[in-house]
């Protein structure tokens, strides 16, 4: 038996998804900016896709513009701030993910900008008296801050944050990566000014997400070329991508609820016998689940001799896991964010996460191979 608990790293595409992207793939192929037959058919499978996940998230479809994923939408997002919007400050922490962090540190060594971290606590919860104190200093600024962490689950309140920066007129970017897809997003109420999409992180495909631009912000172009995208992000359209996209939001959002349940379900079920079968265990970030992405846990386990090259010997055991973001797991650096929160750097630890495809069984299975590295039983 072999299971995927690296379901943050990414998802495996929906079925219905391949079906809708299958029949576009063999057969438009039309360059959505020709204007004869074969252009006009693919110009109008983009539109009919951007329409409907507009609909999913309340927002209106100029707000949507497609992108290669997240990271090109996080970065559009920021360098559009400061090139478009005239910001100079950015206020972010240090647990984001490398798509913003690694930016933002490129803007301050490029002198572009002056760059603040906002206090974390040991969870990574943003400090929100710290944050209100940094929006008093009044410059044109934007905050960027990750809706859910990807490694800890931390999530943030996102309509407190952006009532805060609005209130102090700063401009708002959440990274929504991991839970755009999880959970409902009603745009026209939550007034954020940008927020991140990425297909595969929901069984969509890889290679496409979207940036969404509030429609306030009045932004050019990002990526320099043709017209596509209104003028934001040249380049022919992905249009597989894009059907996609939109079909595995669809899946997404038919039953979100029923997909939160069974997922937090699964979860809390692995805490508790992780609990049981280990006296010296803890999670690292958030585990409440109000207050928790419940698409991810990471453990923390004792360090002993039988704990040395942990994802290693998993994987040899048929449970595909990893310690952090995929874009560090192989990497001899420690994660970041562990960093951050100021993590017990010496013990190893394990990030498990799910999909609405997950089972009891392979959770039962993941158990069972965990306990017997460490020569524990469960009950
Ligand atoms: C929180 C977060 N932001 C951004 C990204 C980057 O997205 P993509 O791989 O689509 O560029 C990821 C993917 O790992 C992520 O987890």
């Amino acid at each position: 038996m072999r299971v995927y608990l690296d379901n943050a790293a990414t998802t495996p595409v929906a079925p219905e998804v391949v079906e809708a992207m299958l029949p576009i793939l063999k057969d438009n192929f039309g360059n959505p900016s020709s204007t004869h037959f074969f252009g006009r058919n693919a110009k109008a499978l983009i539109e009919t896709s951007r329409r409907s996940i507009a609909a999913h998230l309340k927002c209106q479809t100029s707000e949507i513009i497609f992108t290669s994923g997240g990271t090109e939408a996080d970065n559009m997002a920021i360098y559009t701030s400061i090139h478009e919007l005239g910001v100079k400050r950015i206020i972010t922490t240090t647990i984001e993910h490398h798509a913003v962090g690694h930016t933002v540190e490129g803007l301050l060594k490029d002198g572009l900008i002056e760059l603040t971290y906002v206090k974390i606590d040991a969870k990574g919860h943003v400090d929100l008296a710290d944050l209100e104190r940094l929006l008093q200093e009044n410059k044109p600024t934007l905050v960027s801050l990750m809706h859910a962490n990807n490694e800890i689950a931390t999530l943030l309140p996102l309509k407190k944050v952006v009532n805060l920066c609005h209130q102090y007129n700063a401009y708002f970017h959440s990274d929504t990566v991991q839970t755009m897809g999880h959970y409902l997003f009603d745009l026209t109420d939550l007034g954020v000014d940008f927020i991140t999409c990425a297909a595969h992180k929901f069984h969509g495909p890889k290679g496409i997400g979207f940036l969404y631009i509030n429609k306030k912000n009045k932004v050019g172009a990002f990526i320099h070329g043709g017209a596509q995208e209104r003028g934001l992000r040249g380049g022919t359209e992905n249009i597989y991508g894009i059907v996609g996209l939109a079909k595995a939001m669809d899946l997404a959002y038919e039953d979100v609820e029923g997909h939160q349940k069974h997922v937090q379900s699964l979860k809390t079920y692995m805490m508790e016998q992780l609990n049981e079968a280990f006296d010296d265990i803890y999670f690292h970030g958030e585990t409440d689940p109000e207050r928790s992405l419940y698409t991810v846990l990471n453990v923390c386990f004792p360090k002993t001799a039988k704990a040395g090259m942990l994802l290693f010997t998993l994987d040899l055991k048929g449970v595909a896991v990893s310690g952090g973001s995929a874009c560090s797991s192989g990497a001899a650096k420690g994660s970041h964010v562990l960093e951050g929160i100021l993590a017990d750097m010496n013990r190893p630890n394990v990030r498990f996460s799910f999909s609405r495809y997950t089972t009891k069984e392979e959770i039962d299975f993941a158990l069972k191979q965990v306990v017997s590295v460490f020569e524990k039983n469960l009950v």
